[in-house]
C-alpha cells in the first residue's frame, strides 16, 4: 500500500482554537481523523505530522525523498520565508516525487506578506482557500 506523508507547519496543532474566523472550527485531531479515514477509503496509508520546528520539517521532507513518498504539505508561515524548506521540496519534486502545497485559508486574500510563497515554485500543485477540503483534494489527487 502506498504511503503519503501529510505535513503541517507551525501553529496548525491549534486548529479550531486558532483564529477560527480564518481557519474554521475543525480541530487538529479532527483533521487527522478525517484524513486518516479518507486515506483508508482511497486505499493509501497516511502518515500525518505537525511541527513548529523548521529543521524537523526539513528532515521529514528528506525522509520522504529517501523513501520515495509523495507529500501533502501545509508549510504554514514557513511558506513565506523558508528557503531551506523550499530547497528540500525542490530536491523531492525534481526527482519526480509529487508534493502538493495546501493552505486552509487563501493567503492571496490576506496580508501582503502572505501573497508570496517560496514553496509554490517547486511544488507539483497548490490548493488554497478551501478550508479542510484543500487537504482532502490534495490527498485524493496523490492517491490516484
Ligand atoms: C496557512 C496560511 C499561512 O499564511 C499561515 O501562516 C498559516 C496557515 C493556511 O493553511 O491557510 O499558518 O498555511
Amino acid at each position: 500500500m502506498a504511503k503519503i506523508l501529510i505535513l503541517n507547519g507551525p501553529n496548525l496543532s491549534r486548529l479550531g482554537a486558532r483564529e477560527p474566523d480564518v481557519y474554521g472550527d475543525t480541530n487538529y485531531s479532527d483533521l487527522v481523523g478525517t484524513l486518516t479515514s479518507l486515506g483508508v477509503n482511497l486505499g493509501v496509508e497516511t502518515d500525518i505530522r505537525q511541527s513548529n520546528d523548521e529543521a524537523e520539517m526539513i528532515s521529514w521532507i528528506q525522509e520522504a525523498f529517501d523513501q520515495k513518498l509523495d507529500v501533502v504539505l501545509n508549510p504554514a508561515a514557513f511558506t513565506h520565508y523558508s528557503y531551506a524548506l523550499r530547497d528540500a521540496c525542490a530536491m523531492l519534486t525534481k526527482s519526480g516525487q509529487r508534493l502538493i502545497e495546501v493552505h486552509i485559508s487563501n493567503p492571496h486574500a490576506r496580508e501582503e506578506f502572505r501573497h508570496n510563497s517560496v514553496i509554490s515554485g517547486v511544488a507539483t500543485g497548490v490548493i488554497a482557500g478551501l478550508g479542510i477540503d484543500s487537504y482532502r483534494l490534495a490527498l485524493t489527487q496523490l492517491a490516484s
